[in-house]
């Protein structure tokens, strides 16, 4: 192992790729500047934008960077071993000049070789594209690849495209996965493409003592799916990302080919260095030492109770520093929202831990002297930043001491001398979200909910009231229960998997309203289908109902059912619950659809019968209506 201190590898990397006649650029604002799509810079392309789409950046064609980051989406699993709110990416960029096989060649020789970081490659994995129906499999990425590791000086590996993701090791070092694993773009619109994506193995490299407790299955969808490269049970670590701009998302699901051929890459600082020192989790590294140290000053020890408690701590006020920084202020909306949530739970869990005094003063005191030099407008900021936080802090506390004593007594009332009940019910706890804005989360850490289920279902009804009265659709579908729209709803499912197959992944729903007797479905399509088409359709759709696929309900964030590739989310916001119904094989987990929706649906599939498309017509400019029956 190489011991790299953070500031090392940073310069060590912007070095490598200077020689490589890159010109080194500083961090953008995590505020981006010129998108209004986003919220935060999710990656180092988004200030990169302009010049992958063909404006001249004044660097030249080549730049490398460290670029601060913020993502929400992986907020849930802040505290794991890996995912962290706030991250710096480092990035080598092409804007229309070196292509894949530089870029792969870069990415192998940064890693294996003396003038990087001279990590073993026997513990390295990549995984490419796969190809589809639009673009294909990308045989140059594997070309590339095995080249590079075949020309590893030490040693030299004879890499191989593993036709069975479960099968690695050994000379099988690549894997082909589809688009929703490598495929690679910022939002619907803009620079787009296949990635290659690079992995290490924790188990090739740390002592038995210092490898993750990996859970050896897959959590993704709670299927029970084996070990592979890009599982996300904890032994493969992605490092490094490589896109391959080439394609702009035209908003619909198309792309047309961009005039430059781009690449794109981010490799996570903070897990290469926990990597690099043979450490479990980014926890572990010198980033966080002094902030954990504030906590430990005050409970002596963190127990495995508090350990996660934390992390979550020093991950969200650490983001809450760079965001700051960077002019965000805590609101009821957007980035404030973000940054507003962030900091109540640093504080709520600074609570849970027993936190008293300054501690928030101390940490941020300790990230702003230690990122200042980095990144200097941390330093400048310092009296601002220390003034937004500490109010909220201040306004929040009184809110959270109010919250406990409302709460409690409740449930001095309700429970009485009841000890067995410790915990409150999720009625209560949904009271408590709609009369004081206590978040489900903060309840459950802070009392525990008894019946978690009966918060969501009153947060689902609430929702989805308001959702049915102003959108209108889906009328038919949940005020009427019986058997026969039930099998109906299922089979709406069903339909847009299929038509997604069959015509192409632009298609998205815009209506449906069932009967009894039919069902019709309105989506977007620019043409008629043709016979061949709607026959293809129909014979999906019953194969699927055939193979007795499961439906199954999952509570979860919009940014996670986004994460998993869940359709029909429009708008939702951080911080809600919604519902996704994921349809997918018994056997191997395979997901056939996955739609945000109320429900209710079967069971099995083929409790559905079989399926019968009627009719296919136009509704409108881009949209055609399906009408289809079930016997
Ligand atoms: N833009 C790519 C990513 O964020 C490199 O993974």
């Amino acid at each position: 192992m190489v011991n790299f201190t953070a500031q090392q590898l940073r310069q060590k990397f912007l070095d490598f790729f200077a020689s490589k006649g890159h010109t080194i650029i500083p961090s953008a604002p995590v505020v981006p500047q010129n998108d209004p799509t986003v919220l935060f810079t999710t990656a180092g392309m988004h200030p990169l934008v302009p010049y992958l789409l063909g404006e001249n950046h004044p660097g030249g064609k080549r730049v490398a960077d460290v670029q601060k980051c913020i993502r929400t989406t992986d907020i849930d699993e802040v505290g794991d071993n890996r995912h962290l709110t706030f991250f710096e990416m480092l990035g080598n960029w092409s804007f229309g000049d070196y292509f894949k096989d530089e870029a792969i060649d870069w990415s192998f020789e940064f890693l294996t070789s003396e003038a990087g970081v001279n990590l073993d490659p026997s513990n390295i994995y990549v995984t490419v594209f796969e190809g589809d129906k639009d673009v294909p499999v990308d045989h140059q990425a594997i070309g590339a690849w095995k080249r590079a590791f075949r020309s590893h000086q030490a040693h030299p590996i004879e890499a191989e495209l593993s036709e069975d993701i479960y099968n690695f090791g050994g000379a099988l070092k690549i894997f082909a996965y589809p688009r929703s694993k490598n495929w690679w773009q910022a939002g619907d619109k803009g620079p787009a493409g296949p990635d290659t994506e690079i992995f290490v193995d924790t188990e090739g490299s740390l002592p038995e003592e210092m490898r993750v407790k990996h859970n050896r299955w897959s959590t993704e969808s709670n299927s029970k799916e084996k070990c592979h490269v890009n599982c996300d049970c904890g032994r493969f670590i992605e490092i490094w990302n490589n896109v391959f701009m080439q394609y702009n998302g035209l908003g619909d699901g198309k792309y047309e080919p961009l005039d430059q051929q781009n690449v794109d890459t981010g490799m996570g600082f903070e897990r290469l260095l926990t990597y690099l020192h043979g450490q479990n989790t980014v926890y572990d590294t010198e980033l966080f030492k002094a902030a954990f140290d504030v906590l430990l000053e005050q409970i002596g020890t963190v127990t495995n109770d508090q350990e996660v408690k934390s992390r979550i701590i020093v991950d969200h006020l650490r983001a809450a520093v760079f965001m700051v920084a960077d002019g965000v202020i805590p609101s009821n909306k957007e980035r404030g929202y973000v940054l507003r949530r962030l900091l109540r739970r640093a504080m709520v869990h600074g609570r849970l831990l027993g936190m008293r005094g300054d501690w928030v003063r101390n940490i941020l005191e300790v990230y702003i002297e230690q990122y200042k030099t980095q990144y200097p407008e941390v330093g400048h900021g310092r009296e601002n930043i220390l003034k937004v936080i500490l109010e909220e802090q201040t306004k929040f506390g009184k809110t959270l001491e109010q919250g406990i004593k409302v709460a409690t007594k409740f449930k001095e009332q309700h429970l009485g001398d009841d000890l067995s009940h410790n915990a409150i019910t999720g009625e209560v706890a949904f009271d408590l979200y709609q009369t004081h804005g206590f978040p489900k989360e903060v309840t459950q850490e802070l009392f525990g909910i008894r019946n978690p289920e009966a918060f969501d279902e009153q947060f689902q009804k609430h929702q989805q009231t308001s959702r049915t009265a102003s959108a209108g659709t889906f009328k038919g579908g949940l005020a009427d229960h019986s058997e026969q729209v039930v099998k109906m709803h299922t089979a709406t499912h069903l339909l847009q998997a299929a038509l997604r197959k069959v015509l192409g992944e632009h298609v998205q729903q815009k209506g449906s309203n069932i009967t009894p007797e039919r069902l019709r479905f309105d989506f977007t399509n620019s043409e008629k289908m043709s016979v061949e088409q709607i026959a293809e359709t129909q014979k999906l759709v019953n194969e699927y109902i055939q193979k007795d696929l499961r439906v199954s309900k999952d509570l979860m964030t919009p940014d996670q059912a986004r994460e998993l590739g869940a359709i029909g989310l429009f708008g939702e916001k951080y911080g809600d619950t919604v519902s996704i119904y994921t349809i997918s094989d018994k056997t191997d987990g395979t997901v056939y659809s996955r739609e945000f929706c109320g429900g209710p649906h079967v069971e099995h599939t083929n409790e559905i019968g079989k399926f019968t498309i009627q009719k296919e017509e136009a509704v409108s400019a881009g949209i055609r209506r399906i009408k289809a029956t079930i016997e």
